[in-house]
């Protein structure tokens, strides 16, 4: 894929990639993903809100784990296996443990920020559906997205790239309903990790959205590797 599409440590007109986002269809989702689309809007509603999208994030943290897990073990057993694996296979398990730890340490940060704005507006959630329900599912998510990886990569990264698409959307629709948001001043206590610095809201919830594009793309790039190996 090509690099121009990456959108990480570049200065950008937040506004105008809002639009561009708004502009571009969301991709299609597999069975599971709507289920889990279906499932979030059944328990925390359709209205876009910050509780529920970090519930979203809550979630969105598991498939770079396993990848990185997976990453992993594949690594260890090539290694244990043949003592002397094809540098193809080892850079390519490499690059997905890389690959699942940046992006899950980046999906921690969006979970992290939403849960103190949350706690700064002073938000009220229900201990059911917001601490005892995510961690059910992210319980089942935690095996599914390790068994997807493990049987057929294609399908995680598919898989993903449609989650990562449809949260892509998400955010940016919530940034366009919530216009107040550009004059809401921010700071949080994970800027000195998360970057770059947002300073109003409204582009904090915008450079998410589009932390998001960047995960779908990276995933979309997996696909066509596999694929390409796969016609070669
Ligand atoms: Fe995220
Ligand atoms: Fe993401």
């Amino acid at each position: 894929m090509d690099d121009s599409v990456y959108t990480m440590g570049k200065e950008l007109d937040l506004k105008a990639e809002q639009e561009r986002t708004l502009a571009t269809p969301v991709m299609k989702s597999n069975f599971i993903l709507k289920i889990l689309i279906v499932t979030l809007d059944l328990f925390y509603g359709k209205r876009r809100t910050l509780p529920k999208f970090k519930v979203l994030e809550i979630l969105a943290r598991y498939p770079y784990w396993a990848w990185e897990d997976g990453g992993y073990r594949r690594l260890t057993k090539d290694h244990a296996a043949y003592h002397q694996p094809q540098d193809e296979r080892t850079s390519r398990n490499l690059h997905w443990i890389d690959l699942g730890r940046e992006s899950q340490d980046n999906e921690q940060w969006h979970m992290l920020l939403l849960e103190e704005i949350i706690e700064k507006k002073g938000i009220k959630t229900s201990p059911l559906l917001y601490r005892w329900l995510p961690l059910a599912m992210a319980f089942v998510y935690y095996g599914l997205t390790r068994l997807m990886f493990f049987v057929y990569p294609h399908s995680s990264f598919y898989m993903n790239a449609a989650f990562e698409s449809h949260a892509e959307h998400q955010y940016m629709l919530m940034a366009k309903e919530n216009p107040e948001w550009d004059d809401e001043e921010i700071d949080s206590k994970y800027f000195d990790k998360y970057y770059p610095r947002q300073k109003t809201l409204g582009d904090l919830i915008r450079r998410i959205g589009l932390d998001e594009r960047d995960h779908m793309n990276h995933s979309i790039a997996e696909m066509d590797k596999l694929e390409g190996r796969a016609n070669a």
